[in-house]
């Protein structure tokens, strides 16, 4: 085992999605026990973790990167440091990261990094071995992963559902995160009590297709989301909110919860990825723009107040101007507070690389100013809808500036405000007095946090 008479610094670094970030937690936590504190910057680490993304080109070769950074620090400093790199990256590339980067001592796919500690405390018995654990073992990692011995603190993240089915024509996920599997709902209720007794206030329900979620309930049952969404609730957190969902498992039933849940925040990530039904059925999306219209209304039927966001990717293999436009007019008929969009970027191994018709880089290049014009646009008018209103802001941190503090609406909007620190963590009400692109700024009109300030 690991030396655990002296502490030790780990630096984790993290790309991609919330998914990566809960793990990042998680394997902090699980070598916290064993001596590694974390600390806050690469030269101060005895151990570095780069939790990877694989989604797009680009996050790999931020990896590369950054390995390379290393490689040459490490060769200067001329200290003792273990690499460690895990997540969709090490799944996806396994060897072919030691042969590129000799820097690496480690690589350890996303089902596997509970097995951490074991091959950390072999690297350090035979000194310059290199290992590399990318199996999908049959049992889930979340059984094998000790349990948090820290919080997350006010906002906090709890996987439920991890790996995808849908086979998405571009995407990686099935790949690197493999099939989709729930985890059993008396285990979520369990680290949901335990993330609360620390501290929680807002929880978010983390799964790649979150919305598919079906685990086996205490009942012997099995559980939707819609379930547990409501057996979270009833624990008695304040905020609840799931991501990422896909429409095809957008069932009435967690419609609903949107109308019954008040716990249950007024937002919701819904990536569509395109408004082109020619290019939905390219993607095998398994989806039309018209069920993804309809949706949406029987959302805002749920939910009056229900803020969206979304996914988009453009120039996929395949797609005209016509598709293009066709996104074009579902955005400005949903009007999204919120969305991401990407060009397509070719994974290998996917259907897509293998479909040809590929999208010129200039003609990817001036969809996607035009969409993320028509997003910014939709996002600073849904800003504006939320000026003069008073509203219930849960505070996160400190912002950029002296004496600003940083918060979240119900609707995910950043809020900043100047007050005390002792805001954080509370949930204060704000009147909102202005919008921005990206945030709005409002001040404190909660009587309590008014007279500290
Ligand atoms: N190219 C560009 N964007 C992609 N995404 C997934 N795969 C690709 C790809 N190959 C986007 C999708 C997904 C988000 C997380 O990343 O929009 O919803
Ligand atoms: Fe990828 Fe599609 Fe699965 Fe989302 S639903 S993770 S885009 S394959």
């Amino acid at each position: 085992m690991s030396d655990t008479s002296q502490r030790r610094g780990l630096y984790v670094k993290t790309w991609g999605c919330q998914m990566n970030v809960y793990d990042s937690v998680r394997m902090v936590d699980m070598l916290r026990p064993l001596g590694w504190r974390p600390v806050d910057s690469a030269d101060a680490a005895d151990m570095i973790v780069l939790n990877t993304c694989h989604i797009r080109e680009k996050a790999t070769e931020k990896l590369y990167s950054e390995l390379g950074r290393l490689r040459a620090d490490k060769e200067a400093s001329g200290r003792k440091l273990l690499v460690a790199v895990t997540g969709c990256v090490a799944q996806a590339e396994g060897d072919e990261i030691l042969r590129r980067a000799p820097v690496v001592d480690l690589v350890v796919g996303p089902q596997s990094y509970h097995r951490l500690p074991e091959l950390i405390a072999r690297t350090t018995r035979e000194a310059g071995v290199k290992l590399v654990d990318t199996d999908f073992p049959a049992d889930s990692k979340f059984d094998l992963l000790p349990q948090e011995t820290e919080g997350q603190g006010t906002l906090a993240m709890l996987a439920v559902q991890e790996g995808c089915d849908k086979f998405c024509s571009f995407c990686v996920v099935p790949y690197t995160r493999g099939a989709e599997s729930s985890r059993p709902a008396a285990d979520v209720i369990a680290e949901a009590k335990r993330l609360l007794a620390t501290g929680a206030r807002e929880i978010v329900l983390l799964g790649q297709n979150v919305n598919a979620y079906h685990g086996t309930g205490p009942d012997g049952r099995t559980w939707n989301l819609a379930r547990l969404l409501r057996e979270v609730a009833d624990l008695g957190v304040e905020r609840l909110r799931y991501m990422t969902s896909h429409p095809r498992d957008m069932d009435d039933e967690l419609i609903q919860a949107h109308r019954d849940i008040a716990a249950l925040m007024p937002f919701l990530h819904l990536p569509v990825q395109s408004g082109s039904d020619q290019i939905l059925n390219v993607m095998n999306r398994q989806h039309s723009a018209a069920d993804y219209l309809r949706i949406i209304d029987k959302l805002r039927a749920a939910r009056a107040d229900l803020a969206l966001s979304s996914d988009f990717i453009v120039g996929h293999p395949g797609e005209t101007s016509a598709d293009f436009d066709a996104t074009m007019r579902l955005v400005e008929q949903v009007g999204f507070a919120a969305a991401y969009s990407f060009k397509y970027s070719t994974r290998p191994g996917t259907p897509a690389a293998a479909l040809g018709m590929h999208i010129e880089e200039s003609v990817k290049d001036e969809r996607l100013a035009r969409l993320q014009d028509a997003i910014a646009r939709g996002a600073s008018a849904f800003n504006q809808t939320t000026v003069g209103k008073v509203v219930p802001v849960l505070f996160d941190g400190a912002g950029r500036r002296p004496g600003q503090m940083h918060g979240r609406t119900p609707w995910l909007q950043a809020v900043h405000v100047t007050g005390p620190a002792r805001l954080i963590g509370q949930i204060a009400d704000v009147r909102i007095d202005a919008a921005h692109a990206n945030s709005v700024s409002g001040t404190v009109v909660t009587a309590d946090a008014v007279e500290a300030a």
